[in-house]
């Protein structure tokens, strides 16, 4: 096994703590259990680390299985924290559920796009469009917006807006099914009429030309697609990877190379420069997120005057395979972030990244998850 462990000025401060199995826990007994067995937790990037597309890699199921008892109770507290999505958590969790043969929480689930529910309140009875693959529109409906539109749905209402609509085949297939949808989007009173304010970038763009040319008509003229140039409405967007690892050997473009190629079209048509928000990894907010899910999966300690203020885990496992986005993220998040690179993803390499180097690189998943159970004194 190919461990390269490199020694990071604080390694001192992160020594393990043992915990002995009659402390393991399951998600039945959870809130009985003493604070102390809530030493450490693990966040799992998905793409590259426990799948590549649909198919499992790198003895994920094996790996996932070792935190679970033999009854199937969870016994060590874990997340997945994925800068992919396009589905509601809840479909992500029963999706793994059934790929990884364990049993995974929607709650267990942090996809980029997650994030934006904490924008319902100022959204939330506002024409809004979501983009990207999967259900766009559905996620940001489950989150409470009441007023959105994926932007096929939106497209679909102007005759034109898409000039090449008549080369793609899907769109025929859209306009055919438009009445039906789940979402009564057809309540929504006349869209092409309503101001669009704000813009979701959900996952990944399936048809770049259509979704840029409709994004530019509606970010350039202040919502209003095919009127005069005005402020731009807000745009987000679940994260900024440029790349990604999927099924193809070498990596794929990722939302971050949709929204460079947006915004160099868009600052040559407007007078302004693109405004936009981006969440996800590395966003040290996105660590921080995945740290207080991971509270939730262990009784909180806020009940305990001496915890209050303090780091719930002593030890918070981010095992991921983008160097600039995993590993780069886990080392900004703070000391108690121990970084795992694994090598079945972005990262190929020998040794360890030059720019970004985690705490320690393995070949693959299994490998991270021994090392942390050794490392914890957790006998399987
Ligand atoms: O589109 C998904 C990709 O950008 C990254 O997914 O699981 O590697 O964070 P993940
Ligand atoms: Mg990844």
């Amino acid at each position: 096994m190919k461990l390269v462990r490199i020694l990071r000025k604080a390694t001192e401060c992160r020594k393990s703590a043992s915990i002995s199995p009659t402390r393991l826990f399951s998600s039945r007994q959870i809130h009985s259990l003493p604070p102390e067995s809530a030493s450490f937790g693990i966040a799992f990037d998905i793409d590259g680390v426990i799948l590549r597309g649909n198919i499992p890699i790198g003895g994920s199921s094996r790996a996932l299985k070792r935190l679970y008892d033999d009854s199937g109770n969870l016994r060590i507290p874990y997340v997945f924290l994925t800068n992919g999505g396009g589905v509601p958590e809840s479909k992500r969790a029963a999706e793994l559920t059934k790929l990884l043969g364990v049993n995974i929480l929607a709650s267990q689930v942090i996809q980029g796009h997650s994030p934006f529910k904490q924008l319902v309140q100022r959204f939330e009875n506002e024409l809004i469009i979501a983009v990207g693959k999967g259900e766009p529109a559905t996620v940001m409906s489950e989150y409470g917006f009441k007023n959105v539109l994926s932007v096929d749905e939106y497209a679909s209402y102007f005759e034109n807006i898409d000039p090449l609509a008549q080369y793609k085949n899907w769109t025929k297939q859209l306009t055919g099914n438009r009445n039906s949808s789940s979402r009564e989007m057809d309540t929504i009173d006349d869209p092409c009429s309503q101001r669009v304010k704000a813009v979701f970038i959900v996952s990944d763009s399936v048809d770049w030309s259509r979704d840029i040319q409709v994004l530019c008509d509606i970010l350039s003229t202040g919502g209003l697609p095919g009127r005069e140039i005005a402020s731009q409405p807000p745009l987000y967007l679940a994260n900024d990877d440029l790349s990604y690892q999927g099924l193809f050997p070498t990596e794929r473009l990722g939302m971050g190379a949709f929204r460079i190629a947006l915004e160099s079209i868009f600052n040559r048509i407007h007078p302004n420069v693109l405004k936009y928000t981006s969440y996800g990894k590395p966003n040290p907010t996105a660590f921080r997120n995945a740290e207080n899910v991971l509270m939730q999966v262990v009784p909180s300690h806020s009940s305990h005057p001496e915890n209050r203020g303090q780091h719930t885990f002593k030890t918070l496992y981010m095992i991921g395979d983008n160097p600039s986005v995993d590993i780069n993220g886990a080392r900004q998040a703070g000391l108690h972030w121990f970084s795992i690179l694994t090598r079945t993803g972005v990262f190929k390499g020998e040794k360890n990244h030059a720019n970004h180097p985690a705490d320690l690189v393995v070949d693959n998943v299994e490998q991270a998850v021994a090392y942390i159970l050794r490392k914890e004194g957790i006998s399987s």
